[in-house]
């Protein structure tokens, strides 16, 4: 890890913080899956399922081995492959476009909105072909997409919709929690993540029985009964250990969140009149979860490095918006096609976000960004 001459005064993550307190609650479920051999699988996964099914409000949660996977076992459970197109927006990480490569569609991107930094439905109308099956909607940083839109387009058109909600858990929608307004709404449990995992691991969850059937399967090598298989999966299944870690830190998600929420109100107060900095919005439609904090700059590259001077440590999420990537070259989009997403490619800088930050370490990045942000025109 980087380190500053100052060390690092205030990190963007600290796990080992967010773990301690919980730490022997932690310890005692990996003791029990110790015990009981279901690592693959199996009472611990079912159970979190059940438990993150009603936090989320949704009938079904499949368990899975990470968020990349729930995307694409939910492409394939709608029928989505070879020939198909599937809209979704070129800000956000890779693994949402990767997902719909990976079922055998093409990705269809669509910019985002200049205030969510969320999909602008605006853009669909351009988008949609007679070869469009899904619209992924990306609840990108915390913040819900506007879903009625989507939703209302999608039915319009006879398309299915898919959150990506990897980066929104326990985030609403017009006071409904995101994930359980499409089709299928997917979760990553990232280590990082607001609920993460202490490895790979990952959720879909629906109030369809027969996707959530289909997706078990398809988990599962195709076996709906122990070498019975009914089609050609993978093995997708969730650890033991990581339904059981995850069953612990759900009960802490909402406080966490709030936590989170408080942190992003203070930020936003201490940067209040400052014009060269731009604070995110939480649109009127949502609560946002912040699991980023971004703030867009001018002269970001400039700002990173005076932060990081100062022992702050950033992160840019993300640096080139996914219809630039080398790997999808061949879609044949060119820089100028997603203008707003290119420009927070740009510019912005994630701050340190994460519950367990405290007032004074707030202070501290702030007074720094302020600085860093006056100075950077100098450098
Ligand atoms: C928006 C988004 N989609 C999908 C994923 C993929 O999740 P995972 O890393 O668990 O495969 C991530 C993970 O960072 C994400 O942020």
């Amino acid at each position: 890890m980087d380190q500053s001459p100052l060390g690092n005064r205030v990190p963007f993550l600290d796990l080992g913080a967010h773990h301690a307190p919980i730490r022997a609650e932690l310890d005692e479920a990996i003791a029990e899956v110790i015990d009981s051999g279901a690592f693959a699988g199996g009472p611990f996964v079912e159970k979190f399922e059940r438990e993150f099914a009603a936090y989320c409000g949704c009938q079904y949660a499949v368990g899975v081995g990470s968020g990349t996977e729930a995307l694409w076992l939910g492409l394939l459970a709608l029928g989505i492959g070879q020939g198909d197109e599937v809209i979704t927006v070129p800000s956000t990480f890779m693994a949402t476009a990767e997902a719909i490569s990976y079922s055998g569609a093409r990705p269809v991107f669509v910019d985002v909105d200049e205030c969510t930094y969320t999909m602008d439905p605006a853009g669909l109308e351009e988008a949609v072909s007679s070869r469009t099956r899904a619209i992924i909607p990306v609840h990108l940083f915390g913040q819900p997409a506007d879903l009625d839109p989507v939703l209302r387009f999608a039915r319009e058109h006879g398309l299915a919709v898919i959150e990506d909600a990897c980066q929104a858990h326990g985030a609403e929608y017009k006071r409904r929690k995101v994930g359980s307004f499409g089709d299928v709404g997917c979760f990553s449990f990232y280590p990082g993540k607001n609920l993460g995992a202490f490895g790979e691991a990952g959720a879909v969850i629906t109030n369809s029985f027969e996707l959530q059937e289909k997706i078990r399967i398809l988990r599962d090598h195709g076996q709906d009964r122990k070498y019975h298989h009914r089609m050609v999966g993978w093995n997708c299944r969730m650890d033991g250990i990581q339904a059981a870690v995850l069953s612990v830190k759900l009960a802490y998600l909402e406080r966490w969140n709030s936590l989170r929420r408080a942190h992003a109100l203070q930020y936003n107060n201490a940067f209040v009149g400052l014009e060269e900095l731009r604070t995110p919005l939480e649109a009127s439609y949502s609560r946002h979860v912040y699991h980023v904090y971004p703030i867009c700059v001018h002269q970001r590259n400039e700002v990173i490095w005076l932060l990081k001077e100062k022992g702050i440590q950033c992160g840019v999420h993300y640096p080139v918006p996914v219809h630039l990537q080398k790997a999808y070259g061949s879609l044949g989009y060119g820089i100028g096609a997603f203008p707003i997403s290119e420009q927070l490619a740009k510019e912005c800088i994630s701050l340190p976000m994460f519950p367990e930050l405290t007032s004074a370490q707030i202070e501290t990045v702030a007074v720094c960004v302020k600085e860093a942000v006056a100075n950077s025109v100098l450098v």
